[in-house]
Order: C-alpha cells, then sequence, then structure tokens
C-alpha cells in the first residue's frame, strides 16, 4: 500500500493506538540519548541490514548491485579520494562498527585511519573486527564531535549520515577545517531537508509524521540544505562537490516502507509485542522512519546528499 496525502491520517492513527504521541514528542536527544539509542539498535542493523556493520542506506545506481556493493558506495567515493590525492592520514567521525573504515584500511595499508563515534558499544565491535582482520593501520576513539576538541590532523575527515546529529554545524566546520591538512578535504553524505520552493508547504499531518520519521532516527528534524551552504561560507573553505543521490536511496527506502508497514497490519499486536519487549522500543522508534521515509523522499522534502568541501 503506497503511503498518499490522502491515507496519512490513517496511518498516524495507527501509530498513536501503538504507542502515543504524547510521550513520543516529549523525548529530547541529548548526546547520551543518541548513544544509547546507537548502542541498542547496533544489533537491529547487524542483523537485518548488514552483518558487516554498515548503518548507513544502500546507494542503488543500476539494477545488478548487490546489497554489500551498494553500501560501499560511500566509502569507494572515499577511496577515490585517497588515490587521486595520495592522501595518508584519513578521520572517519561517528564510525559506528566501522564498516567504511576497515573498508578503506584494508586497501590502503600505508594509509593511517582514525575511526571515532560516540557509542562504545559500537566502536568495540569495529574494534574487533578491525583485530580479527589484522589491521594495524585503524585505531578507533571515543569521541563526540559536539563536544570534544578535535586534536588530530588528518589530510580528509569524512562522515557518513552522522553530521545530521551536529547541535551546530558551522563550529563544527570550523573545528574541521582546522583539523584539516592543506589540501584536505571534508566528505559528507546525509540526509537533509531540501529547499521549501522545492515542495511549497507541509500540511499539519505531513509536519506531524516528518516529525516521527525523525524521532525514529533520534533526531528532533535533519538539518537543511542551506545549514551546509552557510556552514562552507562561514568558514572561508570551498564546496568543491554536491550530488543529490536522493533517488539512489529511494528503493531502498521502499523495502524499509514494506517492512515497516507490516507492523502496522495488527496495531493491537505491535502494541502487546512492544509491552512485553518482544519486539525492542528502538526497533519500533524506526517503523515511523520506514513509513514515512519515502514519502518525503518522494514529495521532495527529504534528499540524501553528498558534499565535497576544500580547505
Ligand atoms: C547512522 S549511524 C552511521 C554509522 C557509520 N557512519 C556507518 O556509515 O555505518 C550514525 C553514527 O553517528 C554516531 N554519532 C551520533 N552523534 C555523534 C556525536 N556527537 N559524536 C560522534 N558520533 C556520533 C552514532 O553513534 C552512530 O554510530
Amino acid at each position: 500500500m503506497k503511503i498518499t496525502t490522502a491515507n496519512l491520517t490513517t496511518y498516524l492513527k495507527k501509530l498513536n493506538s501503538i504507542r502515543s504521541f504524547d510521550s513520543i514528542l516529549n523525548e529530547t536527544f541529548t548526546s547520551s540519548a543518541v548513544s544509547s539509542y546507537y548502542k541498542k539498535i547496533g544489533y537491529v542493523y547487524r542483523r537485518y541490514h548488514s552483518p558487516e556493520g554498515a548503518m548507513h542506506l544502500p546507494i542503488k545506481l543500476t539494477d545488478t548491485e548487490r546489497h554489500t556493493y551498494k553500501l560501499l558506495f560511500q566509502a569507494r567515493a572515499v577511496e577515490e579520494l585517497i588515490r587521486t590525492h595520495n592522501y595518508k592520514t584519513i578521520v572517519e567521525l561517528g564510525c559506528g562498527s566501522g564498516f567504511n573504515s576497515i573498508y578503506l584500511a584494508e586497501i590502503f595499508p600505508d594509509v593511517q585511519f582514525t575511526a571515532m563515534d560516540i557509542t562504545d558499544a559500537n566502536l568495540e565491535v569495529g574494534k574487533q573486527r578491525a583485530e580479527t582482520k589484522g589491521l594495524k593501520n585503524l585505531s578507533f576513539q571515543k569521541f563526540n564531535f559536539n563536544e570534544d576538541v578535535h586534536a588530530y590532523r588528518a589530510d580528509v575527515i569524512f562522515g557518513i549520515e552522522t553530521f545530521c546529529y551536529a547541535s551546530d554545524l558551522k563550529s563544527l566546520f570550523k573545528n574541521l577545517s582546522a583539523s584539516l591538512n592543506p589540501n584536505g578535504r571534508i566528505v559528507l553524505f546525509d540526509g537533509y531537508e531540501k529547499s521549501p520552493s522545492e515542495y511549497g508547504v507541509l500540511n499539519p499531518d505531513e509536519q506531524l509524521a516528518y516529525r516521527l520519521a525523525c524521532w525514529g532516527f533520534a533526531l528532533d528534524k535533519f538539518q537543511e540544505v542551506q545549514e551546509v551552504y552557510d556552514a562552507v561560507k562561514t568558514n572561508d573553505i570551498t564546496l568543491e562537490f554536491e550530488k543529490d543521490y536522493s533517488n539512489a536511496v529511494l528503493p531502498s527506502y521502499t523495502v524499509f516502507q514494506k517492512a515497516s508497514l507490516r507492523l502496522l497490519k495488527f496495531p493491537w499486536l505491535t502494541k502487546l509485542l512492544l509491552a512485553l519487549k518482544i519486539i525492542p522500543y528502538e526497533l519500533y522508534m524506526q517503523v515511523p522512519s520506514g513509513i514515512f521515509g519515502a514519502y518525503f523522499l518522494e514529495r521532495k522534502f527529504f534528499g540524501y546528499y553528498q558534499f565535497i568541501v576544500k580547505k
């Protein structure tokens, strides 16, 4: 069943019957709440999305690509930069379980990688994987990019679906650009709200659906694309490359939507399984994101972008 503006209210009612929006909409996402969410959801990602530990969207450009190959799209973009510029020191922020850095560290044994994240549990998974693979050029470090001082130097700093958690993108970019070596680059892949001129105005039900979709990712809201432009401009760095991959992530959002809708078939049963903790709360949080994510992508309210910023 496709989600449309006409049937959005029906799905909102079902969701509200499972878990009242009053409690959901009062939740706030501090850094420790985000970390606790990722600690619990890490297992769900490994079980249902990527046994290798990827916690981001696959990018699909052709019909023949396999899931893991699509998940490596973002890391391959960094790989290309490392080859082109002969980079030697790479930092990944918000590395999760290290899926991207492990792939890169295996390819480039002479390049030094540091993978950082706020969530200990997932760093531990990454560390163990890297040890099993005998990687000597990759280290993991606990780091909160909203609070900790950036005391590293790097040729590339990249973040895949993590800078959406930046509380202040301008000051984060200031820190990152100060940490970059000359000719260094920052690479971002993330979801953003598009420019209002592309979608017009959201009605009240859409606003609620959007708020819930963000809640599912432990976010109050996604940043607007304009915030990236402003963060670049303020810091006197250059936006070298920008690409909208919304259409390439839509197929996986559609799969995500179908899986999420299954939990709305019998709302009373989902409510019971949640109460019995047979369905983990963090897994249920992803249901509205799954249901409404594709809707907002198709509506062109939300988009998935890559940015490369040059010092
Ligand atoms: C969607 S996951 C992406 C993980 C990884 N980049 C990947 O592609 O598999 C977002 C990650 O950002 C991390 N994160 C969120 N806020 C952070 C912060 N303030 N500092 C460092 N990491 C953070 C989370 O712990 C989580 O691992």
